[in-house]
């Protein structure tokens, strides 16, 4: 025998070895978490999250559950994730423009629905947060929203034997930290998919679009699915869609991340799935329903320099094509993401 194959033989033996005790430290514990495999709908794109990085478990997503509802997060108790983003409305703020935070304060922004995070990159509605696991801890310590700080919340955590027991049956021990919090709000998070509208189901082969909803799409593939863009509704660019700049909120939107003049009020494109669900509408929400986003598009549309190239001559929309399109936003709605229990208050 040449050295080779020796060597080759002792390493299967060796790495045999260590399988065989990994194999027995994991039976000794009680260490056994159940992993949840995540599907991509047909005809998507993959995910962008990291899924090695924060594997899906039940134990990890039922604990964001449990975190993303509870008030302790917020410095009196009273604004709990789900205070501004609520699944009847898309886990958006049902009927605001801006969402209320700690204190009677008002956000600067309007809350966007939370659904199908595991395809966004940047995250805001300027994309100033570049990792979903960074994300909870803006609204945690910002003074208009849940005005706590991290340390404080963890020791709330810490100082309640059950969320010991859960953060052990989802990460193997006690210990509470930022890490193992801000990836359980992510688990959760990133379960909630919205892919199964009638859209979907036409899509699938399981549903007809009636004609208004049919005519709608056509108008929409001709004139808003280039930012738009199918299945998340959205190309995730940031564009200028010509709304004038707030003169109290001056949010210059990208520009605050970049500094770059180029990329004055340009914002994040939103996806238009449950759109019918999460008014009101813009970064600041200062539309209140959609037809009046459709009558932005077709007479509002102001004229700065860096309003979008494709948004410059306006959208000419009859009002018999806008009902045609509302028509077809309305397939857009998912009843079961909207009323699915696994997304509920536990
Ligand atoms: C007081 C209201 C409020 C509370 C409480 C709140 N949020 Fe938000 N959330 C917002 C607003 C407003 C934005 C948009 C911020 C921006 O664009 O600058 C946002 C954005 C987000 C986004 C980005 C979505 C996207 O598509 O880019 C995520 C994810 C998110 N919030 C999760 C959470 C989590 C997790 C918590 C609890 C730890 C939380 N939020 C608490 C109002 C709130
Ligand atoms: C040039 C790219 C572009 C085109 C074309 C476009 N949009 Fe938009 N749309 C945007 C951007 C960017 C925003 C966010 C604007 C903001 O918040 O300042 C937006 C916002 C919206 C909103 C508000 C959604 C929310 O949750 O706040 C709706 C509804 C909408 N668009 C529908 C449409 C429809 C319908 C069409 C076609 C008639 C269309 N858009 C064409 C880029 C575009």
């Amino acid at each position: 025998m040449t050295s080779k194959p020796r060597i080759l033989l002792l390493t299967a033996f060796l790495s045999w070895l260590a399988m065989a005790c990994e194999k027995k430290e994991f039976e000794g514990s009680d260490y056994n978490p159940t992993p949840v495999a995540f599907t991509t709908p047909p005809g998507w794109p993959a995910p962008v999250y990291n899924f090695a990085e924060n594997p899906l478990t039940e134990q990890g997503i039922e604990l964001g559950r449990q975190l993303f509802y509870d008030g302790r997060l917020s410095k009196d108790g009273n604004f709990p994730c789900a205070s501004c983003h609520q699944q009847p409305a898309a886990f958006g703020t049902f009927e605001h423009d801006l969402s209320h935070g700690f204190n009677n304060s008002h956000t600067l922004r309007n809350a966007p629905p939370l659904q199908n995070l595991a395809w966004i990159r940047e995250f805001h509605h300027d994309g100033g947060i570049t990792h979903l696991d960074l994300q909870p801890l803006a609204p945690i310590t910002n003074p208009e929203e849940m005005a706590e700080t991290i340390d404080n919340v963890l020791n709330k955590l810490r100082a309640d034997a059950q969320y010991r027991q859960l953060f052990k049956a989802a990460f193997g021990s006690e210990e509470i930290n930022t890490q193992r919090m801000t990836r359980a709000l992510s688990q959760f998070m990133l379960t909630m998919v919205s892919a199964n509208s009638k859209y979907d189901k036409v899509k699938r082969g399981e549903a007809t679009f009636n004609l208004p909803e049919s005519l709608g799409y056509d108008i929409f593939k001709a004139k808003c699915a280039s930012c738009h863009t199918e299945p998340l509704f959205t190309d995730l660019s940031y564009r200028n869609a010509g709304l004038s700049m707030d003169n109290v909120l001056r949010d210059h939107g990208r520009m605050r991340i970049t500094r770059n003049p180029a990329d004055s009020l340009k914002f994040r494109v939103p996806s238009l799935r449950n759109v019918m669900k999460s008014s009101y509408y813009g970064h600041d929400g200062r539309f209140f329903d959609i037809l009046n986003v459709l009558n932005h598009y077709s007479d509002g549309v102001v004229n700065g320099p860096t309003t979008d190239p494709l948004l410059r001559n306006k959208i000419p929309l009859s009002n018999f094509e806008k009902g045609q399109l509302i028509a077809f936003l309305g397939t857009l709605t998912d009843s079961s993401f909207l009323t699915n229990k696994k997304f509920a208050q536990p």
